[in-house]
């Protein structure tokens, strides 16, 4: 920390006689301790500290054993002498301001030699406060300024750096520069304003590079960039089953967090029908009895835009599906087989005997009877169905509509 300089005035060239730091800083506002000590055999007759102001210098501080420590002007009312009067001449001064900065000079008259002295530079260091501020809002997918870091008043100059953690950006700086030398700086972070950006942490490092390092009070304000707004980038639909309860859960992202619409496409007619008439922020479409078959949608909207996820519903399962199908043809080759020995009876022994058209009724007739069977057989298969979970599912993934 400390280079102790020796300054050797007069005669004794390249022998210490005062010891004193250099550089000393200290922070606004602390106490700061001078300290100053002779290094010779000789008798010292009297200290006395000068700071130098605007070129001149003021004497404010005299110490002599018989006296003691006289302060002479203001400046000497906030200085406490710390040494012992001989060869310690250390000083403390109370509540550093700005305007103590500058070169301060201990002087010890020595008796023969005359006065040997030290000087010492005092640098005020002034530690930035530092304020982040969100833009609001962040809408466009193109570059944009999503933050900044305010630093005010620093001394010396702060450096802003920002950290994105693998997300390019580039940044714009503003510096003010007070008549108390003290400097701001203001650092826009501009960055691709994205989805992915949502949410991401971004951090503003402020560090005084330009002081000791165990001065150094690094400064670091973690950012999160919820000011990027996006519309729903995809809806998902699950489907939850519990006991006879059926449930579609619809799952969307998009910043502010979107709303949602159910709403169902009829499988006849094409229709879309809503199924709720106010919009839903749960987004939750529960079944309680049978549902209609069709297409279910599941809109979910934001002041961005919006986006939509489908699935595709119906009440049987493809296996029972399959049992009618097998059901049917079987039973319509039966009838097939049936007409055609009906067919060949008829037209063997009855059209010779009753004549054409009784045999044609009866051909009608056994036709009759079999769509009638069928009919009568599919409403039963129809009859009855559970509540079953959809057995296909449609997921899509669109870009969204953006308002
Ligand atoms: C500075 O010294 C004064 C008087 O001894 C004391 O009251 C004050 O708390 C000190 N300030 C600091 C920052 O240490
Ligand atoms: C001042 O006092 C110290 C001891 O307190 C003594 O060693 C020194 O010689 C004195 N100086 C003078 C000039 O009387
Ligand atoms: C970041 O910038 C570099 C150089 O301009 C470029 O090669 C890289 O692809 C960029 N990365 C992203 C994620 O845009
Ligand atoms: C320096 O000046 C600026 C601008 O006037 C002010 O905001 C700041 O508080 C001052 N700092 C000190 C330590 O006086
Ligand atoms: C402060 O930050 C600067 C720049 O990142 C770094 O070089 C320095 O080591 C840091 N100092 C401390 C005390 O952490
Ligand atoms: C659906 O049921 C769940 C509980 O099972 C309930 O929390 C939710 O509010 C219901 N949703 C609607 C739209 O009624």
């Amino acid at each position: 920390m400390s280079i102790l300089l020796c300054v050797s005035l007069i005669i004794h060239a390249g022998y210490c006689q005062v010891r004193v730091n250099k550089v000393v800083y200290a922070q606004l506002d602390s106490n700061v301790t001078l300290k100053c000590q002779a290094d010779t055999q000789e008798e010292i007759k009297q200290i006395t500290w000068e700071v130098k102001v605007d070129g001149t210098s003021k004497t404010f501080l005299t110490h002599r054993n018989d006296t003691g420590p006289i302060f002479q002007n203001s400046y000497g009312r906030r200085v406490r002498f710390k040494g012992d009067g001989y060869k310690d001449g250390s000083i403390q001064i109370l509540s550093v301001t700005l305007a103590d900065e500058g070169v301060f000079k201990c002087v010890f008259t020595t008796y023969p030699s005359g006065t040997i002295e030290g000087e010492i530079k005092l640098q005020i260091l002034v530690l930035p406060t530092v304020r982040q501020e969100l833009k609001q809002d962040v809408r466009t997918p193109c570059i944009n300024m999503v933050t900044e870091c305010l630093v005010s008043s620093a001394k010396p100059a702060a450096e802003i750096q920002w950290i994105t953690r693998g997300v390019n950006y580039t940044s714009k700086e503003d510096i003010i520069i007070h008549t108390n030398k003290t400097m701001s700086k203001r650092s826009q972070l501009y960055m691709m304003t994205t989805p992915d950006l949502y949410d991401h942490e971004v951090l503003c490092l402020v560090s005084q590079p330009n002081i000791p390092f165990e001065y150094q009070g690094n400064i670091t304000v973690k950012v999160t960039l919820t000011n990027i707004q996006f519309p729903p980038q995809m809806v998902e639909i699950e489907v939850l089953k519990n006991k006879d309860k059926l449930q579609l859960l619809c799952k969307s992202d998009g910043n502010p967090r979107p709303k949602y619409k159910w709403k169902r496409r009829d499988a006849e007619r094409s229709d879309i029908i809503p199924l709720d008439t106010h919009e839903m922020t749960s987004s939750t479409l529960n079944f309680t009895d049978e549902y209609s078959d069709g297409l279910y949608i599941c809109e979910a909207a934001n002041d961005v835009g919006l986006n939509q996820g489908y699935i595709y519903m119906y009440q049987k399962t493809s296996s029972s599906r399959l049992r009618t199908g097998l059901l049917i043809s079987v039973f319509s080759i039966i009838l097939i087989a049936t007409m055609c020995a009906c067919y060949i009876l008829i037209h063997r022994y009855v059209l010779v005997i009753v004549g054409g058209i009784t045999g044609y009724i009866s051909l009608l007739t056994s036709l009759l009877f079999a769509a009638l069977f069928t009919i009568v057989f599919l409403s039963l298969s129809h009859h009855k169905a559970d509540l079953l979970p959809p057995n296909q599912l449609i997921q899509t993934r669109e870009s969204p509509l953006i308002k």
